[in-house]
């Protein structure tokens, strides 16, 4: 509990998995799970774009499905699943689809880019032979700045045919 100025601020404590981790953090009530992760846990791999819902560049993966840390409360997480850009690479090997965005060249500034990987895997995970459109649409929401979107989209279109080889060996 924190003295705030005439008023008493609770903290929660939370208990969620991250990135396969039992993690145990606390937040006030209305501390969004984008600033749990940047500011309590200090995993700032998951950026902050727009605060509001608009860009797609705090893309993390709660209970299987993608969604904007900066919509969801910290609170809401109570024995939840959460993936982040952070648990993307497994035992030091970069993921297909992070290879590929180097390959290709497909940042800039890179702010989107955590959550446009993030968000890449979700929807490869559901489509793994996707057309370009289909990218194109699956990361309508992740939006870019500095790219134009073409080196982005075919790195994910390497990555998935990557990817379907690698299953298929
Ligand atoms: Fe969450 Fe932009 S920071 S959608
Ligand atoms: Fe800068 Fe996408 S690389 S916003």
């Amino acid at each position: 509990m924190e003295q705030g100025k005439g008023f008493v601020v609770e903290r929660h404590i939370v208990a969620a998995k991250i990135n396969g981790d039992e993690i145990q953090f606390s937040c006030f009530s209305g501390q969004t799970l984008l600033d749990v992760l940047r500011s309590e846990l200090y995993m700032t791999g998951t950026k902050n774009g727009c605060g509001s819902g608009d860009c797609g560049a705090c893309t993390i993966v709660l209970n299987g499905r993608p969604v904007n840390a900066c919509l969801v409360l910290g609170v809401e997480l109570e024995g939840a699943r959460i993936e982040t850009i952070e648990g993307m690479a497994q035992d030091n090997q970069l993921h297909p689809l992070q290879q590929k965005f180097l390959d290709y060249a497909a940042l800039q500034c890179g702010i989107c880019t955590p959550g446009i990987l993030t968000m890449a895997k979700a929807f490869l995970e559901k489509n793994p032979n996707p057309t370009e459109r289909e990218v194109r649409y699956g990361l309508a929401g992740n939006l870019c700045r500095c790219t134009g979107y073409d080196k982005i989209v075919r790195a994910v279109l390497d990555a998935a045919a990557e990817m379907r080889s690698e299953k298929s060996e």
